[in-house]
């Protein structure tokens, strides 16, 4: 008989076991991620001889319109933007996790929201696996969020950080972060996989059990993964994304996933030399020229993007200088590179614009990523602006994805975009012919519609971009 295996490899990319070592993990395609762990015991059902399999039926609920609802009120952790994202404050059991680079400010961002929350006097247990207490103690000192109601522990071992909930009886926990915990009872390494799905599961039943939430902090591996499981998403309720430049003072939190609340929404920070500070109002901090007075440089346009159910107004800024060797160089960064090579080519072939003997660069301000389409046309205008050295003439932004054939495509959110640009002193927006005729009611090509202070232009196609009086 075949001796019984007792090791397994484990991919820490996406957590898929394997029988043999391998280089190259087949089912991510990951490299050098396979490592060696022990087999974990067989689960209580599967035992021979066991009387797991026989289990009794469960309590069910019906989906009754006047059946008893748990109690969902949810608290306000005091930090508008933190609140925002998880969907107006936090759930009482809710299971959160936040990822991001290291240093983007995970742990200042928890350290405010714990002590605001033990300035509402609830009682905060601080597990830190990554600092030690007196760090703890040296930055909440420094950021003058020194509280009594907030108790950290330097504690790793999952069940010592149970006993200590249950002896401490917290209204709140912080785990920092998921791959310094360990449990005793499997032996591979803290940070492997299934480590850290095992202690994830534990802390998930006390949170479950006793309402309470939690705050789990997570690392992200090189391509921006949350490090080792996959596993540990489908697991929590909400999976937070700090998210930032490192070289920009913004912080943009992202909910990627939640379960009480709406995905997509961003709450914007800046980090200043006392932590993380909200920016309620993003609109005029990605706007460097359009708030500047003087002229304007060419190059320069403006889009409004949606952030979940937020409307953004965003700068692009362009340079297209000749180039000085046979290859035209393409730099793009908060773009997608390959969206920006589509729109070059529809500019070259549909509206006359030759890009191809220049060197193309394209950045938004203020180092955030824009994904949405609709910053197409204003990708274009401030290529096109710098391409013809003719500056903006007035406070207007662009809307539109823009098509193959060069015709500028709907886009949702009209209404709010419209406001949001209004609302920001904008003179003028250009949006997509089939938007305005959405919103206006109106079938007339190019009409101008006076709304809210602003001015609406529909647009068809950017054939005619040199008689829509942009420059
Ligand atoms: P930190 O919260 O330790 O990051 P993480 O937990 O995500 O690894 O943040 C560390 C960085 O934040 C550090 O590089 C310095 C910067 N920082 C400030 O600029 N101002 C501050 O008040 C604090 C606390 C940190
Ligand atoms: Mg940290």
């Amino acid at each position: 008989m075949a001796k019984k295996q007792n090791t397994r490899f484990v991919c820490s990319n996406c957590g898929a076991a394997h029988l043999k070592w391998q280089g190259k993990c087949p089912d991510c395609n990951s490299w050098g991620s396979v490592n060696e762990e022990a087999m974990p015991a067989p689960s209580l059902g599967f035992r021979k001889g066991s009387e797991g399999l026989k289990a009794s039926s469960s309590k069910v609920i019906s989906l009754d319109a006047d059946c008893e609802l748990p109690d969902v009120s949810r608290f306000s952790l005091g930090i508008s933007e933190l609140d925002r994202v998880l969907g107006g404050g936090l759930v009482p059991g809710a299971f959160v996790l936040l990822s991001g680079d290291p240093g983007i400010g995970k742990s200042t961002l928890l350290l405010q929201a714990v002590y605001e929350a033990a300035k509402k006097g609830q009682k905060v247990l601080y597990c830190s696996g990554e600092e030690s207490a007196s760090q703890i103690l040296l930055r909440a000192k420094r950021l003058g969020h020194l509280h009594p109601n907030i108790y950290v522990a330097n504690e790793t071992n999952v069940d010592a950080i149970n006993a200590t909930i249950k002896e401490y009886a917290p209204d709140m926990l912080v785990v920092d972060s998921i791959q310094t915990v360990f449990t005793p009872d499997i032996p591979s390494a803290p940070g492997s996989v299934t480590q850290v799905r095992e202690c994830a599961a534990k802390l998930l039943d006390v949170a479950k059990s006793t309402n309470l939430p939690v705050w789990l902090v997570g690392h992200v591996t090189k391509d921006g993964n949350i490090a080792g499981p996959r596993v540990l998403e489908h697991l929590v309720d909400c999976v937070l994304y700090l998210e930032g430049e490192p070289n920009s003072g913004y912080r943009i939190l992202r909910a990627v996933k939640n379960r009480f609340g709406s995905t997509g929404e961003i709450g914007v920070f800046e980090m200043s030399g006392d932590g993380l500070r909200a920016v309620p109002d993003p609109g005029i901090q990605f706007l460097e020229h359009f708030n500047a007075q003087g002229p304007r440089p060419s190059g320069i346009s403006t889009t409004v993007t949606m952030e979940g159910t937020r409307p953004l107004l965003v700068e692009i800024q362009s340079l297209v200088t000749k180039t000085a060797f046979g290859n035209p160089r393409r730099v793009v960064t908060g773009l997608d590179n390959n969206r920006v090579a589509i729109l070059l080519a529809v500019m070259e072939k549909r509206a006359g614009l030759y890009v191809s003997l220049n060197d193309v660069y394209a950045t938004v301000a203020g180092g955030l990523k824009i994904v949405e389409p609709s910053a197409d046309f204003a990708v274009v205008v401030a290529i096109a602006s710098s391409l013809l050295d003719r500056p903006i003439a007035g406070r207007y932004t662009f809307v539109g994805e823009i098509g193959l054939s060069g015709e500028v495509r709907g886009c949702a959110h009209v209404g709010a975009r419209i406001s949001e640009a209004a609302k920001m002193g904008f003179e003028r927006i250009y949006i997509p012919e089939a938007s305005l005729k959405r919103e206006f009611n109106s079938d007339r090509s190019g009409k101008v519609t006076e709304t809210k202070g602003i001015e609406v232009i529909g647009v068809r196609s950017i054939a005619s971009l040199d008689r829509l009086g942009i420059w």
